[in-house]
């Protein structure tokens, strides 16, 4: 088998409680996904990168496990999960899954051993337990603050603290204790075992710490960068966690590819990651905290492709992913609200209201913006349903919130608007109690509330038309695999001009993008996919692209 088959797939993320839900209890489940593998065979992905599924309170979407080795029972069985493996494999799709090492859940076993042990006891040597400071040790050890609001020290009943990065739910687990090494390879094996092909590692940057004493306060910590001196961030020492894993990865044939989610900007400690003796391949989320922009993306482009070879790994691509405001939303903030097609991060920051999103530009710009991504070289990470042009869901009641972000980073002068919006169940039908993503008789509605307008972005809706988002992405994606040659890209000088951005690929493959607003002339060569109409000449005078507009031609017979 291919032992390289990631190096330029497209995958598709599942967020599993949202995709399909088979026996309508309002939550997505194995059987939903394995009910819609013709559509992703049809979608023409080569793999999907399944979100965590394992048991888990929710108090962050699943990132705060119960049980590493566990289908969450309102998700399905490790039978169905079986079964799911064998009918991706089946349809010639690979399937990668979510591990998170580096924390686990409060209701996790050993956290529960660890809170009944002693101050000292192995127990609670799995986790990151100190004293805290003044009388009594009522202080917590350190002011530093979590990534989601609030502390990162949280205060146990015999007077400890431990530590969590993100919600008080997710103690971190200490990886300098040989017990919690061992117990991942473990189960990397166990998933491994069972035919998955990947994994996608959380937080990956994280798990080496070393707290200097004194422990500096959040204002000095924040001013460290991350690397060997940070105390919690990229250190040296965590490659050696990667090594182990990478001896594991690499007892099975295929050996198990692995992508580091790390939001690292230096490219050498990027690539650390990505070394094919570490995780083997790393995010970079570059594109997607850019704007629309032909000069950002051109400098992003150029820079991740020189990157790889620091690596001898591929590139990695995402727009949107579910923990970003989807990109046909961040793409069309309107310029009159101060955000001019900005950053997903601002608008959940600043919390734009939905009047200030122009969703006809923004699905535009995300379609052009996507046809570009899917003309690179190296993966594609693609977000279930931006291949229906889905916006953010925005306006949720606040009671139906799920997101700990949006409560714990909440104040009343910049509300927050989390990520829900982006993880709103998929239309699938274009009317129905829940559009489909349920049976129509289902006893619960969907976990999130569903817009009116999911009716136009239903799959059922844009099936038949090549003209819809859906089509593009099914005709790019077979385009990709008949086209997808060498991991090269040349730039078209001639005709990157402006706003326009042009590269062609090995094979007579020309991906020529407009980010401007006006119309620039069509080059010669066979139209394969537009992501807009063009414009046609009337009389006379040459076919035009129109503004945020992106083409694929072939250029086979020259130009
Ligand atoms: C990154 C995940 O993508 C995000 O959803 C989660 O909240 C954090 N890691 C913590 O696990
Ligand atoms: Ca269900």
């Amino acid at each position: 088998m291919d032992a390289d088959w990631w190096r330029q797939a497209v995958v598709y993320q599942i967020y599993p409680r949202s995709f399909a839900d088979a026996n309508g209890d309002g939550i997505g489940d194995l059987a939903g996904i394995i009910s819609r593998i013709g559509y992703l065979e049809q979608l023409g992905v080569d793999a999907v990168w399944l979100s965590p599924f394992y048991p888990s309170a929710l108090a962050d979407g699943g990132y705060d496990v119960d049980d590493y080795r566990d289908v969450d029972p309102r998700i399905g069985t490790l039978e169905q999960f079986d079964a799911l493996v064998a009918a991706l494999h089946e349809a010639g799709i690979w399937l990668i899954v979510d591990i998170v090492p580096n924390h686990s859940s409060n209701r996790h076993r050993w956290f529960q051993e660890a809170l009944a042990s002693a101050p000292g006891s192995p127990a609670r040597d799995r986790y990151i337990f100190r004293d805290g400071l003044g009388a009594g040790g009522s202080r917590p050890p350190s002011d530093w603050t979590s990534q989601f609001g609030g502390p990162a020290w949280t205060r146990v009943p015999d007077g400890q603290w431990y530590f969590h990065t993100f919600t008080v739910e997710q103690p971190e687990l200490n990886w300098d204790n040989p017990e919690v090494r061992a117990e991942f390879l473990d189960t990397l094996r166990f998933w491994a075992d069972r035919g998955v092909d990947g994994f996608r590692v959380d937080v990956a940057a994280r798990l080496a710490k070393k707290f200097p004493e004194p422990m500096p306060s959040q204002a000095e910590l924040s001013r460290i960068p991350s690397g060997p001196d940070s105390p919690v961030y990229d250190r040296d020492e965590v490659q050696s966690i990667y090594a182990e894993w990478r001896r594991v990865f690499n007892e099975y044939d295929p050996p198990r590819m692995a992508v580091a989610e790390v939001w690292v900007n230096s490219p050498e400690r990027r690539a650390r990651y990505a070394r094919p003796e570490s995780l083997g391949q790393a995010f970079n989320f570059d594109l997607l905290k850019a704007d629309f922009d032909a000069e950002q993306f051109r400098r992003i482009v150029t820079s991740n492709l020189d990157q790889v070879k620091l690596s001898e790994s591929s590139s990695t691509w995402v727009l949107s992913n579910h923990d970003v405001v989807r990109h046909a939303t961040r793409y069309g903030l309107r310029p009159d609200g101060g955000r001019p097609g900005g950053r997903g991060d601002r608008w959940v920051n600043d919390g734009a209201p939905a009047s200030q999103i122009d969703r006809g530009l923004g699905l535009r710009r995300a379609r052009a913006a996507t046809l570009v991504e899917l003309a690179l070289p190296g993966s594609a990470y693609l977000y279930q349903g931006e291949e229906l042009g889905l916006g953010e869901v925005t306006g949720i009641p606040d009671e139906q919130r799920q997101d700990p972000k949006f409560w714990r980073t909440r104040d009343d002068e910049r509300p927050s608007v989390g990520r829900d919006g982006c993880r709103v169940p998929l239309p699938w039908t274009r009317s129905g109690p829940s559009f489909g993503f349920g049976p129509d008789d289902s006893a619960a509605g969907p976990h999130l509330p569903q817009p009116d307008w999911f009716a136009d972005c239903s799959v059922e809706a844009e099936s038949g038309d090549p003209s819809s988002t859906l089509g593009m992405y099914r005709r790019a994606l077979e385009l990709r695999r008949e086209m997808q040659g060498g991991e090269t890209l040349e730039w078209d000088d001639g005709l990157s001009v402006g706003d326009v951005l042009a590269f062609s690929r090995p094979g007579g493959w020309l991906c020529v993008a407009n980010f401007g607003d006006d119309p620039v002339p069509l080059p010669s060569g066979r139209v394969l996919v537009s992501s807009a109409p063009l414009i046609r000449p009337g009389t006379d005078g040459p076919a035009r692209i129109p503004g945020a507009c992106t083409v694929w031609l072939s250029i086979d017979a020259g130009r």
